[in-house]
């Protein structure tokens, strides 16, 4: 199962496997175990700090004739101290060389917020925190960002480029003038969080959807950052449709996604996990269940760059 991408036509796995906070020293064996297992998208990012030992894992699966590197979708995202045209151009580049391939299948800018340049020699991934330990904000316009990520793909670096983390109001001022459109954009999606809205703008405008954190509040809570909402793994309701299908209710929560079309990443450190998060497309759930399960909804948003600082609030 796919999601077509308009411009290119290139198919987008509706499962891939996602990689922040997969374990840097074991991320080259568990790539090449996740490709192992079938995945063929594989979800990157500057800021996870893994993207070398990913590049790994994919060298050893094509070494072993287990894929070819056109059968895989390689995404990866620029970081938000990057945004300046010059420093996403070369940025690509480095990662492309991390990774250790030619071209992204998609790259995407990883957050509308732009912070102050950081040398990649000095620190690299930079994450969100100047050396003093504060933010720095940037005065660059999406507008520059997105030159140099069309520019990237008149140059074969990237088939596809899309948005992380955008909104409505700021996804239709990137159409204003863009010359290629967004493909993708990638956005926080499960039960308590169902976006419906920007879901029907995304699909009125062809954008394909990736939903990020299709399990809630799980990936959150070895960061201390859960704001201890109950567990969606453990939702009685959410168990109660498993048991139904004989289904695991990770399985579930990933369905009632790529059910609406919605592409889903999951991660997980734990092979069997992998494995089994990605055999989630062998049975349908009704639209009554569908229901439920969108019921849940409450509107909690975990990955929320206001809560690092205030003036962050892109989703205010
Ligand atoms: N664009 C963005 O700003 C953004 C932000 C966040 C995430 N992402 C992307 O989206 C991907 C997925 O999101 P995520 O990593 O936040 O969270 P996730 O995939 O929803 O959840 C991962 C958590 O669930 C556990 N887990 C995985 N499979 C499980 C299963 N079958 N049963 C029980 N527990 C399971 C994992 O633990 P184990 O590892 O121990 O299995 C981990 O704690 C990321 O890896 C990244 O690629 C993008």
């Amino acid at each position: 199962m796919a999601a077509v991408l308009k411009r290119t036509g290139q198919k987008m796995p509706l499962v891939g496997f996602g990689l922040w906070k997969v374990t840097k020293n074991t991320c080259a064996d568990t790539v090449y175990a996740a490709i192992k297992a079938g995945y063929r998208l594989l979800d990157g990012a500057g800021d996870y700090g893994n993207e070398k030992e990913a590049g790994e894992g994919v060298r050893r699966a094509i070494a072993d004739g287990l894929v070819k590197r056109e059968d895989l979708f390689i995404t990866s995202k620029l970081w938000n101290t990057f945004h300046a045209y010059d420093h996403a151009k070369t940025l690509a580049k480095k990662q492309l060389g991390l990774w250790g391939i030619d071209y992204f299948d998609l790259f995407l800018i990883h957050f509308p917020i732009a912070l102050q340049y950081v040398d990649p020699n000095h620190r690299y991934p930079p994450e969100w925190f100047g050396d003093d330990g504060k933010v720095h904000l940037q005065n660059t316009s999406i507008q520059e960002t997105w030159k140099a990520m069309e520019d990237l793909v008149d140059e074969g670096l990237a088939k596809n480029i899309g948005i992380s983390n955008f909104n409505g109001s700021l996804i239709l001022d990137v159409l204003r003038y863009a010359r290629i459109e967004p493909q993708v954009l990638q956005v926080e999606l499960h039960p308590y969080l169902t976006q419906e809205p920007l879901v029907q703008l995304a699909k009125q405008l062809g954008i394909a959807l990736t939903a990020y954190s299709s399990f809630g509040p799980q990936s959150y809570v070895e960061l201390g950052m859960d704001k201890n909402a109950e567990s969606l793994l453990e939702s009685s309701l959410i168990q109660n449709i498993g048991a139904e299908h004989r289904k695991s209710t990770g399985q579930v929560l990933l369905r009632w996604a790529t059910q609406q079309g919605i592409a889903v990443i999951p991660k997980s450190n734990n092979i069997d996990r992998l494995a089994e998060n990605l055999q989630c497309n062998s049975f349908n759930l009704s639209e009554s269940e569908l229901a439920q399960i969108s019921s849940l909804n409450s509107n909690l948003r975990l990955n929320n760059p206001a809560e690092i600082d205030p003036r962050l609030a892109i989703f205010a």
